[in-house]
């Protein structure tokens, strides 16, 4: 174990996460989980967001309840990535999105952290009383398929979304 944690969005955070997005949408050109950023300008107009959202208040259409965390070490500011719990399964996160969705930043890839941000994700899943979980992947993302797997997920079936197959995984939590 790393001496890794997730952090709820607070403040002192704001150089961190402008730090992150940059290289996200420098290097890949996308921002991952979306929820990192969701549609904001700033940080302190972000944390009012992750906020309400993760209290089910002022959420948009098709969205549900959600936490979103950032991943750090030991007591470090650096943000390593990030992961948003969905909490309600819609017809689309059903179909498609799961109940977690999340991202590293490209400096900090293959070093084990996604495998343990979803492990840490999944204890919170658990303190808020879900029993299972659906966690999904396109079928040419081998790096989150093999996280999903290393995290007990067992497959149910892909499904064709736009131009991709998705796999959709769940993992029990009893
Ligand atoms: C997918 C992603 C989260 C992986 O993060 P990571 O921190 O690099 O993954 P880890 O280091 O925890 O890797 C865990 C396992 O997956 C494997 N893995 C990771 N990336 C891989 C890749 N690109 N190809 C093949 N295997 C990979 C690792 O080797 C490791 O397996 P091992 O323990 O058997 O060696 C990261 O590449 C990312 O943020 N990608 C863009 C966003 C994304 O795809 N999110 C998932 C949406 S479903």
């Amino acid at each position: 174990m790393q001496n890794l944690k997730l952090v709820f969005p607070c403040e002192g955070y704001d150089e961190e996460w402008m730090a992150i997005i940059q290289e996200m949408e420098t290097e890949t050109l996308d921002i991952t989980p979306y929820a990192l950023k969701h549609r904001t300008k700033d940080y302190e107009e972000y944390l009012r967001i992750v906020r309400s959202y993760a209290k089910g208040i002022s959420l948009p259409n098709g969205h549900v309840r959600a936490e979103t965390y950032f991943l750090t070490k030991d007591s470090e500011k650096r943000i390593l990535g990030a992961i948003d719990i969905r909490f309600v399964l819609n017809e689309y996160l059903y179909n498609y999105g799961g109940n977690i969705g999340y991202g590293i930043r490209p400096s900090e890839r293959r070093k084990g952290y996604a495998q343990e941000m979803l492990a840490l994700a999944l204890d919170v899943c658990r303190r808020n009383g879900l029993k299972k979980v659906l966690v999904t992947c396109d079928d040419d993302n081998l790096g989150s398929r093999r996280i999903i797997e290393k995290n007990g997920g067992v497959l149910e079936n892909i499904v064709p979304f736009e131009d991709e197959n998705v796999m959709r995984f769940w993992i029990n939590l009893m």
